[in-house]
């Protein structure tokens, strides 16, 4: 049976990408070595490694301000490694706690140095995004930075866009949105985001740091912690995860070709639209996690009327080959996650299992 994957990531990698990936594992390219026994000090690792930061900077149409880590240790290590190198330049970060994902980031912080709360949404479940008008009255240090969750991967939610946040410098975690919109650089900076969703496979955290901001002394940051010590290293420092560097490579090789960002932005929406219309028209058979208003692309987030029915649905659906549509355990229902390797035909199948479902299911 044909598994459509919806995992909340690692997730779907398009065909293209698979068999480019199990080529490399092969000893025919490498002219009798597999991609997994070539020295990272190689001249053919090293096209890999320049290939992909290359790619990455064409897809995200990254400004020569930043410059592009690849680094190890996932999205959680970004939320030690940002404070403790930017709260030198900074003199406090604002946070804006959306899920648990930004929560952790804004514990993690807080242990490093001057980290405060600027509003969160925790009292309804992390069930919207904060307007404006929430901190409005909080009086900013304008050297501190504000740091977000550009998409809240548990509870369905996205920042629409960047528009109405404070005018401090952003530190974005993007680990569930990257590529799927063009992201405001001159606004950016930090950003980061585990390889896992829309870039590929897990192993590699792609970090997006503004130049300026390396330039100050940092001789007594441990070295494998200091973003200086990777940028001056071209992310060779140590032994990178050159085969998971790779397949970034090639994943966003393929979304380029596929027609880059403005494409999967596209894509992001119609896939998404498809799935939340059926959620509104379903006369309350099916319930959106999120407010209308705050809705992600990337993970949509339901609930059925009762736990027995999200049970049975959720059995069902694997029977009938869809993966990975479990709610995350805070808040239990169901999860459709939608990043860049899940096609549009995926979705609509999905779509036609739900009506299905609910039309077996109500009386
Ligand atoms: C928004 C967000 N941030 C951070 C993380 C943690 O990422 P990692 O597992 O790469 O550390 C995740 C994982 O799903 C996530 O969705």
């Amino acid at each position: 049976m044909e598994k459509m994957v919806f995992n909340p990531g690692p997730t779907a990698l398009p065909d293209e990408v698979l068999s480019k990936a199990k080529a490399g594992l092969g000893k025919e390219t490498y002219e009798g070595l597999s991609l997994l026994e070539l020295s990272h000090r190689s001249t053919e690792y090293q096209a890999i490694h320049d290939n992909a930061k290359q790619a990455l900077r064409r897809f995200l149409n990254i400004p020569a301000t930043h410059e592009v880590l690849l680094l190890q240790g996932g999205a959680s290590l970004q939320f030690t490694m940002a404070p403790m190198n930017l709260l030198r330049t900074f003199t406090c970060g604002y946070h804006i706690v959306t899920g648990s994902w930004s929560k952790k980031a804004y514990s993690e912080s807080k242990k490093i140095g001057t980290t405060h709360m600027l509003t969160s949404s925790e009292d309804a479940k992390f069930s919207y995004i904060p307007k404006a008008t929430d901190w409005h009255s909080t009086q900013l240090d304008p050297d501190g930075y504000v740091h977000i969750t550009s998409n809240n991967t548990i509870y369905g939610t996205q920042w629409q866009n960047f528009e109405q946040l404070p005018s401090l410098p952003l530190v974005v975690d993007m680990s569930s949105d990257i590529g799927t919109r063009p992201i405001p650089w001159e606004k950016v900076a930090l950003a980061y985001a585990g390889a896992q969703k829309n870039l590929g496979a897990s192993g590699v955290t792609a970090v997006f740091i503004r130049k300026d901001l390396l330039s100050r002394d940092s001789s007594d940051l441990p070295a494998m912690l200091d973003y200086k010590t990777h940028a001056e290293k071209g992310s060779l420092f140590n032994t990178p995860p050159t085969f998971n560097i790779y397949v970034l490579g090639l994943m966003v090789d393929w979304m380029i070709e596929q027609g880059g960002m403005d494409e999967f932005q596209k894509r992001s929406e119609q896939k998404s639209q498809l799935l939340y219309e059926l959620i509104d028209d379903s006369d309350g058979f099916y319930t959106g996690h999120a407010k209308s208003s705050s809705r992600s692309q990337m993970n949509v987030t339901f609930q059925l009327p009762d736990e027995q029915l999200n049970k049975r649905f959720l059995e069902s659906a694997k029977q009938s080959g869809f993966v990975g549509l479990s709610g995350h355990r805070s808040i239990g229902g169901c999860r459709a996650s939608l990043y860049n390797g899940i096609t549009l035909e995926a979705c609509e199948k999905l779509v036609e299992f739900l009506a299905s479902f609910r039309r077996t299911h109500t009386k």
